[in-house]
C-alpha cells in the first residue's frame, strides 16, 4: 500500500468521530504521504448550542483523538500541531492543525481501533445495573492524564439528571433558536444519515414521529402546541426524563483546570474520543447529555442565547441545580452524559464521505484560506 493509500484509510477511520448533531464541523487535506491538514470551522454562527465554538472544538479534538488510533492501526504514530493563529474569534472559528505521521514498526494498534466505526450514541433508555468497581477503573485508565470521571450514579442522581435534563429539554424546544437548530439537522423518515439525525435515532417512538414532523414543519405551530396543548411533554419524557432514569450512571468528563481556550476544549474532546470509545469496546451503550452544561456555561459567562423572555430564568434553574449536583467540580466539566447497558441502536448517523471531507469533493468554503490569510 503507498503512503497515501495509508493515510486515506486512517482518515476514512477517522472520520467516525462524534460531532454535535452530526455537524462534522471540520474538513481534511492530505498534503503529503506524511503530513495531513485537518481544518475546524465551528457552528457558532448558526448553532445555539455552539456560540462559543467549544462544541465543535470537543469534536475537532475527537477527530484528531480518532486519527491517532486509527493511524496505530497502521503502524504510524501521529504528532498533531495547532497553527498559531494571530488571535480573535475569527480564527478561533477555524483552527487548523498539521498531522504528521511517521512509521513505528514497534508501536502497537491501539486497544480501541477496532471500535472506530461501531462507536455510536445511543438514545434510548438503558438497564439501571450499575458498571462494575473493575468497568469504571478500566473506563477511567483509558483518559489521558490528569482527567477523571465524576460518575453520577444511584436513584437519587438519576432523578436529580431527570429533572435536570427535561428542564433543558423545555427551553431547547421552546426557544426558536433551538427550533431553527433542529429543523436543520433532523432528517425525517430515515434510519441513517450522512450529514445529520436520522429522525430514528433521535429516541421518540415511532408513533409520534410523523406529528413531530409536522408541527417542526412551523415554527408557529411549535409554539402554539407549546403554549396550548402541552406540546413538549411527550417528548420530555421521551428523551429527557426516561432515559436519564434508565441508565447504569450519568457521569461528568472533568478535565485537570477549568476549560476555558479552544486548546482545552480540543484535549477535552481528545479525552471524550478515548472514554466513549473504551465504553464501546466493552457494549456500554452511551449518550451525551450536553444542554444542561451548555446552557450551564451561558449563564456563568453572560451570555444572551436568545431572544425568549423565559431563557434567562429557565437557564439560571438549570445551572443552580447542575452545579448542586456536581458539586465543587462542576466547573472543570467539559462532557456531560451518561452509560449503561442496552441493544446497539437500529438507527444511527453516518458520515459524508472522505472525498466530500477532503479536497477532491469541496466545494465549499476552505476555511485554510482564511488561517493562511489569504483572500
Ligand atoms: C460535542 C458533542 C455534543 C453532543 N451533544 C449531544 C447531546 O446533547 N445529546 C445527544 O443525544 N447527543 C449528543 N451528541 C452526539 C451526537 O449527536 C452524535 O455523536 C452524532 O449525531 C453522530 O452520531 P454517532 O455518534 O452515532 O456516530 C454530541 C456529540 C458531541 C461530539
Amino acid at each position: 500500500m503507498t503512503g497515501r493509500a495509508r493515510i486515506e484509510r486512517v482518515l476514512d477511520r477517522a472520520r467516525w468521530a462524534p460531532s454535535g448533531d452530526n455537524t462534522q464541523p471540520r474538513r481534511l487535506q492530505i498534503i503529503s504521504d506524511d503530513h495531513a491538514v485537518v481544518l475546524g470551522s465551528d457552528t457558532r454562527r448558526t448553532v445555539v448550542y455552539d456560540l462559543r465554538g467549544h462544541a465543535s472544538q470537543i469534536a475537532v479534538g475527537a477527530l484528531l483523538e480518532h486519527v491517532a488510533i486509527a493511524a496505530s492501526g497502521e503502524g504510524l504514530r501521529v504528532t498533531l500541531s495547532r497553527r498559531p493563529s494571530s488571535g480573535g474569534s475569527e480564527n478561533e472559528e477555524h483552527p487548523v492543525f498539521d498531522v504528521r505521521f511517521s512509521a513505528d514498526p514497534g508501536l502497537a494498534p491501539d486497544p480501541l481501533s477496532p471500535f472506530l466505526e461501531t462507536r455510536t450514541v445511543n438514545r434510548r433508555p438503558f438497564g439501571t445495573v450499575p458498571l462494575t468497581f473493575c468497568e469504571k477503573k478500566e473506563l477511567e485508565a483509558r483518559l489521558p492524564e490528569g482527567y477523571r470521571i465524576q460518575w453520577l450514579e444511584g436513584w437519587k442522581s438519576r432523578f436529580a439528571m431527570a429533572d435536570l435534563n427535561q428542564r433543558s429539554g423545555k427551553l431547547r424546544l421552546t426557544i426558536p433558536e433551538g427550533y431553527a437548530v433542529h429543523r436543520e439537522i433532523i432528517e425525517w423518515n430515515a434510519r441513517t444519515s450522512e450529514d445529520r439525525v436520522p429522525d430514528r435515532a433521535l429516541g421518540l417512538s415511532p408513533f409520534i414521529l410523523p406529528l413531530m414532523r409536522w408541527i417542526m414543519g412551523r415554527w408557529e405551530r411549535v409554539a402554539f402546541f407549546n403554549c396550548f396543548l402541552g406540546g413538549t411533554l411527550i417528548p420530555r419524557l421521551q428523551l429527557d426524563i426516561l432515559p436519564a432514569l434508565f441508565c447504569s450512571s450519568h457521569f461528568l468528563l472533568l478535565a485537570p483546570a477549568p476549560p476555558r481556550t479552544l486548546d482545552d476544549y480540543v484535549a477535552g474532546g481528545r479525552a471524550l474520543a478515548r472514554f466513549w470509545l473504551g465504553c464501546a469496546a466493552r457494549g456500554i451503550q452511551f449518550q451525551p447529555e450536553m444542554t444542561p452544561l451548555i446552557f450551564s456555561s451561558y449563564v456563568r459567562e453572560g451570555i444572551r442565547f436568545s431572544t425568549a423572555p423565559h431563557a434567562p430564568r429557565l437557564a439560571e434553574e438549570i445551572a443552580r441545580r447542575l452545579s448542586r449536583l456536581g458539586g465543587e467540580a462542576t466547573d472543570r466539566a467539559v462532557f456531560l452524559g451518561r452509560v449503561g447497558r442496552g441493544a446497539f441502536p437500529s438507527s444511527r448517523s453516518l458520515r459524508k464521505p472522505l472525498p466530500v471531507l477532503t479536497d477532491e469533493g469541496q466545494n465549499e468554503r476552505n476555511p485554510s484560506d482564511d488561517a493562511s490569510g489569504k483572500a
